[in-house]
């Protein structure tokens, strides 16, 4: 079955980096000269999805203004002849059907995602975090989309995170199947206990899920930090019909941190077809000065 339909949960407050994100939210905060956000859309449109959801609250428009035309800006770009920006400025709205809803409480992921019911509706759909970036060769979520096709269950995007790491994360419980494939047939959010640990793969901002989903949200309690956890949800599909765990390629940066943003910026920046090279020149200096 083809997916089409992408919902990204953009709603977070990003306590984490406080100040940046008390009035700019952190989905927008550039890795060079693009928003984390355009990130994640192109990845989602380089999987072949059409139909995209994000999924905002107050404050959060400029989100909505970025994926939108900018006739004033345009013009401006088209009298003054830079045609590239005006080229680069009409490409961000017209990567895809683009659409939005607010949570107007923050309940959490699961609660964000619910609110993605009615645009889904019975087909299975791709979940992107907004605030994960992921850059690679091949699209992170094209690769979770590829299994989903394979075995017909949910797909988790998976990496392994250092053991000291592993209490802010949800941990797995998987089976090797082949490759960088597994079988994943529970979770626990954020373990507290060795004992509670199942492993150390952890779901890392992408998923594929069935519309199933929706109705198991509704009847999910609120969980850690009273929150509605879609790690909790999906522990219901992964222990009854099971799910598959996918540990895809590309660098992820976390920009609900402050160290992933700092990587992001180095990483990507070294490798700018416009900067680059410079930016290299001066890391290399730098680095001898530390
Ligand atoms: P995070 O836990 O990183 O988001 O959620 P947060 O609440 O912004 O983080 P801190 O702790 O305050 O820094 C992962 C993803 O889920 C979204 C976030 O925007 C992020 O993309 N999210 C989280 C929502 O959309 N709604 C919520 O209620 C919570």
């Amino acid at each position: 079955m083809k997916i089409t339909k992408a919902v990204i949960p953009a709603a977070g407050l990003g306590t984490r980096v406080l100040p940046a994100t008390k009035s700019m939210p952190k989905e927008m905060l550039p890795i060079v000269d693009k928003p984390t956000i355009q990130y994640i859309v192109e990845e989602a449109v380089a999987a072949g999805i059409t139909d995209i959801l994000i999924v905002t609250n107050r404050g959060k428009g400029i989100i909505e203004d970025h994926f939108d035309a900018s006739p004033e800006l345009e013009a401006i770009l088209e009298k003054s002849g830079k045609l590239d920006f005006l080229e680069t400025v009409r490409g961000i709205s017209n990567l895809a059907n683009i659409t939005f809803i607010r949570q107007k409480e923050m309940k959490g992921l699961g609660h964000a995602i619910l609110k993605a019911k009615s645009f889904v509706g019975n087909e299975p759909f791709a979940v992107l975090f907004g605030d994960g970036a992921i850059v690679g060769e091949k699209p992170a979520i094209g690769q979770l989309i590829e299994h989903y096709g394979e075995f017909g269950k949910g797909v988790v995007g998976v990496k392994k995170v250092d053991a000291k790491d592993i209490h802010k994360y949800g941990s797995l419980k998987v089976e090797h199947i082949y490759d960088n494939v597994f079988k994943c047939t529970d979770m626990k959010e954020k373990p507290q206990t060795p004992e509670e640990v199942l492993s150390l793969y952890s779901i890392i901002d992408r998923c594929v899920l069935p519309s199933e989903i929706f109705e198991i949200l509704e009847n999910t309690k609120p969980g850690k930090g009273g929150e509605i956890q879609l790690t909790d949800a999906m522990k219901e599909i992964a222990t009854t019909v099971g799910m598959t765990a996918v540990e895809y390629t590309g660098t992820r940066y976390d920009m609900g941190n402050k160290l992933g943003i700092l990587q992001a910026s180095i990483e990507v920046g070294i490798n700018h077809p416009e900067v680059g090279e410079d930016f290299k020149k001066y890391l290399k200096e730098f680095a001898k000065t530390l």
